[in-house]
């Protein structure tokens, strides 16, 4: 989740500098590694239909972390099974393929017996994708640049999330192409220097009131159905705000009044009612039984 994804105009590069909050969420996929003579994934759960082929991101982590191994002269194996049961909504603005990358990482250094520091993988993890470092990370972070350098922030609260996810998923690069074309001339991103503030303290309305996105208005210039829902969300004075790039959106509220909120929301909307609680780990390892 980003608590705020404040975006500027685009860089030489193309990427957009972001001065954003994230916040791991305990809805996650499980990612199973075991040897195997070659590298090979196969997905079950919500992401059948993906590509299990080179252009897989567990793949492209895999690969990733058998280069730097060979770089460093360690003795790499050539394969392993990687197995991801995904709960994750695809293509859904929460960085899932982020997260099987993470996972994929920290599994197989284990499995091959690497030894790469945390920090070596996070540099990894930051050519495979922006979201990939604070996925290793997890917790409560600040993130600059595209979103790969992080400082750790102390979160005063739990936090609970009721997420409305949906069946069909937003490009990521789409929603910033419609940024650009919304925002022509967009300097730097704004900053959230008082949500970060905000966050230390245990009130979760002083939070709630500073929710911001701004790939809200173009994700809604896509898909103008997302904006009518949250208006009717805020019209109902709830703290709602777009998952990244969408198509999730994000309410929050107390774990006390997750459940309440969850069944009023089942009620009122045609879509999966979820509820997630964070700040919580990033990706790790747990040894098979
Ligand atoms: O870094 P990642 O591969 O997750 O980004 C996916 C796409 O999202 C990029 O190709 C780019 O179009 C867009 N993006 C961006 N600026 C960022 C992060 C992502 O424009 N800071």
């Amino acid at each position: 989740m980003n608590l705020a994804l404040r975006v500027g105009g685009p860089r030489p590069d193309g990427f957009h500098p972001l001065d954003t909050v994230f916040e791991a969420i305990d809805i996650f996929d499980d990612v199973e590694v075991r040897p195997a003579p070659e590298l090979t994934v196969s997905i079950s759960g919500l992401g059948e239909d993906l590509p299990t082929d080179e252009s897989n991101l567990a793949i492209r982590a895999g690969r990733a972390l058998q280069s730097r191994a060979r770089e460093v002269g360690l003795d790499c194996p050539a394969g392993a099974n990687i197995r991801i049961t995904k709960r994750i909504p695809v293509a859904g603005g929460m960085a899932g393929g982020s997260a099987d990358a993470a996972a994929t990482l920290v599994a197989l250094n284990e499995l091959w017996g690497l030894g790469l520091s945390a920090e070596e993988l996070r540099a990894i993890g930051g050519e495979l994708g922006s979201d990939v470092p604070f996925a290793l990370m997890g917790g409560l972070a600040h993130g600059v640049g595209r979103g790969e350098e992080l400082a750790p922030l102390r979160a005063g609260a739990m936090h609970a999330w009721v997420l409305l996810t949906r069946e069909h998923g937003l490009s990521t690069p789409a929603v910033f192409r419609q940024f650009d074309a919304m925002y022509p001339g967009a300097g730097e991103p704004a900053d959230t220097a008082e949500l970060r503030a905000a966050l230390a303290g245990p009130a979760i309305d002083t939070v709630a009131a500073l929710l911001a996105n701004d790939l809200q208005a173009p994700a809604c210039a896509l898909r103008p159905e997302i904006g009518a829902e949250i208006e009717l969300i805020e019209a109902a004075g709830r703290a709602v705000v777009l998952s990244g790039s969408g198509p999730t959106i994000a309410v929050l509220t107390s774990p006390e009044q997750a459940e309440e909120l969850a069944a009023q929301m089942r009620a009122d909307f045609p879509y999966d009612v979820h509820i997630a609680y964070g700040p919580t780990a990033g990706a790790h390892v747990r040894m098979a039984e």
